[in-house]
Parts: structure tokens; C-alpha cells; sequence
């Protein structure tokens, strides 16, 4: 049957949707499958009114198509999708729930808590120190998030995350590296570490910018790669995440592991870590997407 690649929306991280989705469609069309591009923007009822297509592969980031929403109708709809089912998905988009799950089940995660207003900031700053990150709780690419290193920063980076959110995370500043581990057919693909000249890996870094460095392999010995690759199962386990994903992990200066969060929907554009991770595992993009799409069938 037609799979549909559904890409774009209305979500902050519509533009690396449409890169993704665009690169999944092509990926798809050259592995000989019959697919086309959905642009899905407005009311998602009305991507599923009448179907063409049979299958769908979710290539959208971010709220609506990442969090369980789109998942749910789809699901209503008795159309097969790609990827991590509507609790797993909702519970993802969600930075603060995602970290009391990690917390809830012993994995290590950096000390946190919610903000409601900036009033909050000195008691915050006294209780978790600094620096601090702060993050609107369903964003992706990095989009709102500002590292702070006193009150009155905070005040300012939370003032701003809540204009794009209801919910604020502030989280304990973890002095990098960062490294990311791929996740496919619940396996865990070689990690990649992350550098950038910026302060930490954010949307320029992502998507812009061309000083960011990835290493792969990873530059961990091999025994600590594997406990990394362990802890990214283990988030994926525990949230109950479906055939792939995407852990974001931080090693602080002493050699521990911390996990931030895990992305369902990870990016799929030709500067994204899940192909280079796939590629360094000898799986090429086409065959990456068509494994993908294969687990919707069983
Ligand atoms: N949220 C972006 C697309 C990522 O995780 O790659
Ligand atoms: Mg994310």
C-alpha cells in the first residue's frame, strides 16, 4: 500500500520537519516504495478524512505531530505510523514528566523543577545553584532554552520560556560533553559526542552553523559507550518508546552519565545524528527509513 510521509505542521520546528520529511520521501520513492508528501497543517482530523494511503510515516517535530496527538487519531483511524505509540509520545514532548519518570525508576537525571513565575528565581537559584538551564517543557531543537547564571538572568530566561510555554523546566547546567545516542529497532546505534564553539549545542548549532563537531565513534572507551548505550535504552524502556529514537545524554567532569530527555520524532536532515549514527553502523538513509517504516507492520 501508499505510505504518506507526513511533514511540515504548525509546530515551532516546522522548517526541520519539512527538511526531514523531505529527505525521508525521497529515501522512501528511490527504496522503490510507493510514497508521498503531506504537508499537515491546521486541524489534524482532516490528514485522515478520506486516506489515500494506508501507512504513515510521522516525519513531523514537535507538538501536534510528536506528542501523542497525531499518534491518537492515526490510531483511531486504525492507520499504521511509524514510531513510539500516544503515551510514550505525550510523555517525550514533556521535559518535567519525562525527568520524575527517569527519576521515578533510579536513572540519573540533573536536579530540577518547574517554575510558575520569576518571582521564584532567588529560591530557585538558592536550592539548585548555578548555572542553570532553562527550558520551555515542550519545545524541540533546542528552541527557548538559555543557560543562566544568576536571578536576575533567570528571571529574563524564564520570562522568555514561558512565552512559548505554559510549563518551564530549570534544570542543573551540566558542564558538557554531550553526547547523543540513536536508537533502532530498540537497539542502540554508536553514539555520537557533541561539540560547538557555542554554549551549548542550540538551534544554530543544530541546523546553521558549520563549527559544530560530532565525533563518532564517540571518544568514550568502549566500556563507558556501552554503559552510555545502556542508560539511553533504559530511558527509552522506561518512557515505553516504539522502534526509534533519539537519547540526549551529559557526562559531567567526574564521568557520570545524566540524562536530559529523549526524542521519538528525531530529526532526519542531512545534518541530523541519526543517519550519521546509522551510517557509522553501516546502515545507509534508505535503508534507515525502510527499517523504520517495516516495524509499523509487526
Ligand atoms: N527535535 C529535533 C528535530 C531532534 O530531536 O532532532
Ligand atoms: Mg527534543
Amino acid at each position: 500500500g501508499r505510505v504518506a510521509v507526513f511533514m511540515g505542521g504548525d509546530s515551532a520546528e516546522r522548517e526541520v520537519s519539512l527538511k526531514s520529511g523531505s529527505a525521508v520521501l525521497a529515501a522512501l520513492q528511490s527504496a522503490g516504495v510507493d510514497a508521498v508528501g503531506m504537508d499537515v497543517r491546521g486541524c489534524l482530523l482532516g490528514a485522515v478524512e478520506q486516506p489515500q494511503f494506508d501507512r504513515v510515516f510521522i516525519a513531523l517535530h514537535g507538538r501536534g505531530g510528536e506528542d501523542g496527538t497525531l499518534q491518537a487519531i492515526l490510531g483511531q483511524a486504525g492507520i499504521p505510523y511509524t514510531g513510539s505509540e500516544v503515551l510514550a509520545s505525550a510523555l517525550a514532548m514533556d521535559k518535567l514528566r519525562t525527568k520524575y519518570v527517569f527519576q521515578g525508576c533510579g536513572l540519573p537525571t540533573p536536579a530540577f523543577r518547574a517554575m510558575t513565575s520569576g518571582a521564584e528565581a532567588e529560591e530557585v537559584v538558592a536550592s539548585l545553584g548555578v548555572p542553570l538551564s532553562v527550558k520551555p517543557a515542550h519545545e524541540g531543537s533546542s528552541i527557548g532554552i538559555r543557560k543562566v547564571g544568576n536571578a536576575a538572568e533567570l528571571v529574563e530566561a524564564y520570562e522568555a520560556a514561558a512565552a512559548l510555554d505554559d510549563l518551564v523546566l530549570v534544570e542543573k547546567w551540566i558542564e558538557g560533553p554531550e553526547f547523543t545516542v540513536s536508537l533502532l529497532q530498540d537497539q542502540a546505534l554508536p553514539a555520537i559526542g557533541l561539540s560547538t564553539d557555542h554554549a551549548f549545542y542550540d538551534y544554530d548549532a543544530k541546523y546553521l552553523a558549520d563549527d559544530t563537531h560530532y565525533r563518532i565513534p564517540c571518544g568514550l572507551a568502549p566500556e563507558d559507550e556501552v554503559r552510555l548505550q545502556q542508560l539511553a535504552l533504559d530511558a527509552f524502556r522506561v518512557l515505553g518508546c516504539r522502534t526509534w529514537g533519539r537519547v540526549d545524554i551529559m557526562q559531567d567532569r567526574s564521568g557520570d552519565f545524566w540524562l536530559l530527555e529523549v526524542n521519538t520524532v528525531p530529526g532526519m536532515t542531512d545534518h541530523s545524528l541519526v543517519p550519521m549514527s546509522a551510517r557509522a553502523a553501516g546502515i545507509g538513509f534508505e535503508e534507515l527509513v525502510v527499517r523504520i517504516l517495516k516495524d509499523t507492520l509487526s
